[in-house]
């Protein structure tokens, strides 16, 4: 039976054994997807695991997408650009590292027929999971990224990276067509993103990456403003949807009961 494992600390929020065990059963795979609670000092022999064939795939999630880098062999270009990785495997005895959470942001975006062509995006954050939506937010064409996070450095890192976006002070409300929530701010019901968005007007495109709650603070704020407005499901299950196709070499089906998985 082939072994599969998500890593991070925490983990017991994590959703990817339900979806992951589901497309299994339904596709008659000899599999099975555990979640894991680890320390760094165990991520080298997890890696050695996957190498010795005892653990055929691993997602990563936070606090590890970036530390995990140096145990790998090698990293496709999304994971060396992004320098995050979310997806393990092995390939010709080399353990590769890969980042499904571009595929993940750019199919949920493509779901909900939203053109990102020539569209100002502002994210909130500078978390793990920023230089992915900006790679993707890039490959969609957008005319233009914009970045603010509390910390001013971690935004600077990331403009490293990305050096054509701009960085705006935590507080400052740019002109944006999709504004993006890549904070913690949400996870908790109460929580608020204290800005003004009383100038923000309609037809814009609110995302929160968080998908647990379904409606965080920031949605309601942009759905009662009249915008469009979208939580973070479909780019999880999108995710997960590209590591299966890359582990077991077919696409999972993403249908109401799979959508239905999450709600919890
Ligand atoms: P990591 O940095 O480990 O990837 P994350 O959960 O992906 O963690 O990112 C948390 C994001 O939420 C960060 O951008 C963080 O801002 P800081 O860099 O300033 O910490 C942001 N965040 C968390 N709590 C916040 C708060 N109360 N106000 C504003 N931003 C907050």
């Amino acid at each position: 039976m082939k072994k599969f494992l998500v890593i991070g600390n925490p983990i017991s929020h994590s959703l990817s054994p339900e979806l992951h065990n589901y497309w299994i059963k339904q596709n008659r795979i000899d599999a099975i997807y555990r979640k894991k609670k680890i320390n760094d000092f165990e991520l080298e022999s997890i890696i050695l695991d996957v190498k010795k064939h005892i653990i055929t795939g691993v997602n990563v999630t936070v606090p590890f997408k970036k530390t995990i880098i140096p145990y790998l062999d090698e990293l496709s270009e999304e994971s060396k650009i992004t320098q995050s990785v979310n997806t393990i495997y092995l390939q010709n005895k080399k353990v590769i590292g890969h980042n499904t959470d571009i595929e993940g942001f750019e199919n949920a975006i493509k779901k909900i027929n939203f053109n990102f062509e020539n569209k100002k995006v502002f994210i909130l954050g500078a978390g793990g999971v920023v230089p992915s939506i900006i790679y993707a937010s890039i490959k969609m064409g957008s005319s233009e990224i914009i970045i603010s996070n509390r910390t001013e450095n971690k935004a600077l890192e990331i403009k490293n990276i990305f050096n054509n976006i701009k960085l705006v002070k935590w507080g400052e409300m740019p002109d944006f067509d999709v504004i993006i929530n890549a904070t913690s701010l949400g996870l908790n019901r109460d929580d608020n993103i204290i800005l003004d968005f009383s100038k923000v007007g309609k037809n814009k495109l609110f995302y929160d990456v968080i998908y647990n709650p379904i409606e965080t603070n920031f949605l309601k704020t942009g759905k009662n403003l009249g915008n469009k407005h979208e939580n973070g499901k479909l780019m999880f299950i999108y995710q997960a949807f590209s590591a299966f196709r890359l582990w077991h070499g077919l696409e999972p089906k993403i249908n109401k009961e799979t959508i239905k998985l999450l709600d919890q």
